[in-house]
């Protein structure tokens, strides 16, 4: 059994990056969690096979943009195709705004989005884990219901319990 299939719901975020030469990318994760409220420090885990892999290599930004549950199109897409040979800002109708300390751009549909600085990047097993510190947060809708992640195709929304 896959560990995705054992530890979930999680939140999916679209995560943005930016290559030495400035060629911007968008994909899906969530493999995410939040590691300190004060300052805030954010982490995901990547594959190496990723074009963003390569891309927080270079350049060591990103953007963590959080997806709400009318975005599951958007997670799909940008979890399907590699950056590497297609613009998926332009496939998955996302609208880009420019961050103000990092320089990959934020997600103009996302309630809310983190421009983050690389502080760790470390191999575990198939991963890498990536720790950024939030620099910058941009909250357009406090109210949004996240998209949560189960495995492969499944996704979910959130039920509060009584
Ligand atoms: C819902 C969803 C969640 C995903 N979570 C992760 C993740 O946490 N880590 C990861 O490396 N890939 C994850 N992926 C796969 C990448 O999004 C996918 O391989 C994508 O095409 C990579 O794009 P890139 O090559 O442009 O970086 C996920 C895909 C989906 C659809």
């Amino acid at each position: 059994m896959r560990i995705s299939q054992q530890i979930f719901p999680r939140p999916v975020a679209l995560i943005t990056t930016i290559s030495k030469e400035g060629k911007d990318n968008v994909a899906t994760f969530s493999f995410l969690m939040p590691i300190s409220f004060e300052p805030k420090y954010v982490a995901f885990s990547v594959s190496p096979n990723r074009h963003s892999f390569k891309n927080l290599k270079e350049t060591k930004e990103f953007v963590m943009n959080i997806l709400s549950k009318e975005m599951k199109k958007e997670a799909e897409i940008c979890g399907s195709f590699s950056g590497k040979e297609k613009d998926k800002f332009v496939l998955a109708k996302l609208t880009k705004e420019k961050a103000e300390k990092v320089k990959p751009p934020l997600i103009k549909e996302c309630p809310i989005s983190f421009e983050c600085k690389v502080v760790l990047m470390q191999e575990f097993g198939d991963h890498y884990l990536v720790v950024g510190k939030v620099e910058k947060e941009h909250i357009r809708n406090e109210e949004f219901e996240p998209l949560l992640h189960f495995s492969s195709e499944t996704f979910a929304t959130m039920k509060k319990l009584d």
